[in-house]
């Protein structure tokens, strides 16, 4: 289990704070927590936290006794979920979070520090949990400087709208960007999009191929997948979706950059998966299109599902796999 999450749970239940009416940002499921209110944009988390009892909703409304927050990755989201979560803190209510000291649970601390008076501070499992009674005021003006960093914002020089937080927010990924240099203009039909993102390659795709009569994107970020919504235009579906539990329907081809990290962590299995469900989605004849690291082992994966698969195109980091079914 995430350590960060033990260390929260702990904090929780050390400082008594009122467990009726708990707000959870960045939920995840835990067998010592109550029913709660869960916020996660992650759908397999998502799926985890509802399986797990907790009410999920997209955007929480209200306010909380209690805010738990457990952050993503980068430093924007944090800050950010700092104000999110004084946005839904009833008066006097207890704020808490959680993450891990090599996440710079330290450093955070300090910043939650400058914008409210602390009133606790855990650490346990190499993660620290720290927070507030609501008892104090917090300084406005950072918060609203907080509020601003998570907003959708245009990668320079395109009109791409991305967010913190997201993959890939603060540029086209090079391997996307390859990728979509050796798209064919001759996709047609209906095609898919694993992993979606925040658009890229169905954009490319839509603009290289005029015969696709549709685009259907997958995508697990709830925020990437609204930023998406943005930036893809045409006749395309936008579903937030875990991948790794299968597709609905049949496409003439599949467009993909695959994950390959859960959390901070390398997880090739995962790239692997969505291979396996690619494969399995593909109408005869159909033809997949990926971009990876070179050091990955796709090829060989994708012969074992029964496709003919070959590199057409490297650079020093990435190559492109073309694969028929
Ligand atoms: C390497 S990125 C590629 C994103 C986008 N296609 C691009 O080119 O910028 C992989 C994407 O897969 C998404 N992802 C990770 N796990 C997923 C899952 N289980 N189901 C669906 N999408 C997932 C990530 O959120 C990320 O946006």
């Amino acid at each position: 289990m995430n350590p960060a999450l033990e260390t929260l749970v702990l904090a929780l239940k050390e400082q008594r704070a009122d467990q009726r009416n708990i707000l959870f940002l960045g939920a995840e499921p835990h067998p010592e927590l109550p029913v709660l209110t869960a916020w996660q944009p992650l759908k397999p988390l998502a799926d985890a936290c509802e399986r797990s009892g907790m009410i999920l909703t997209e955007k929480p409304k209200g306010k909380f006794s209690t805010v738990l927050f457990l952050p993503g990755k980068t430093k924007e989201e944090t800050l950010a979920g700092f104000a999110m979560a004084h946005g839904y803190l009833a008066e006097g209510g207890s704020f808490i979070t959680a993450m891990a000291n090599t996440s710079g649970a330290a450093r955070f601390e300090k910043e939650l520090g400058k914008a409210t008076l602390l009133s606790f501070s855990v650490s346990k499992h190499k993660c620290r949990a720290f927070g507030v009674s609501n008892l104090e005021a917090w300084d406005a003006e950072l918060l609203a400087e907080w509020q601003k960093i998570a907003e959708p914002h245009v990668i320079a020089e395109t009109f791409f709208v991305t967010q913190p937080g997201v993959f890939s927010a603060k540029h086209i990924d090079p391997g996307s960007l390859l990728l979509a240099g050796h798209l064919p203009v001759s996709l047609r039909g209906n095609v898919a999009d694993l992993g979606a993102g925040w658009g890229f390659l169905s954009h490319m795709a839509l603009n290289k191929s005029p015969n696709i009569s549709r685009i259907d994107l997958f995508e697990a970020d709830a925020r990437a997948l609204e930023c998406a919504r943005r930036n893809v235009s045409g006749n395309v579906n936008f579903h937030w979706h875990d991948v790794t539990s299968g597709l609905t329907e049949t496409y003439d081809h599949i467009i993909t950059n695959p994950p390959f990290h859960t959390a901070q962590s390398k997880d090739v299995d995962l790239g692997k998966a969505f291979l396996s469900v690619a494969a399995a989605a593909l109408k005869r004849n159909g033809t997949l299109h990926l971009v990876a690291n070179r050091q990955l082992p796709y090829e060989a994966h994708l012969q074992e599902l029964g496709l003919r698969a070959r590199s057409i195109a490297e650079d020093h980091a990435y190559k492109v796999i073309f694969a028929s079914k």
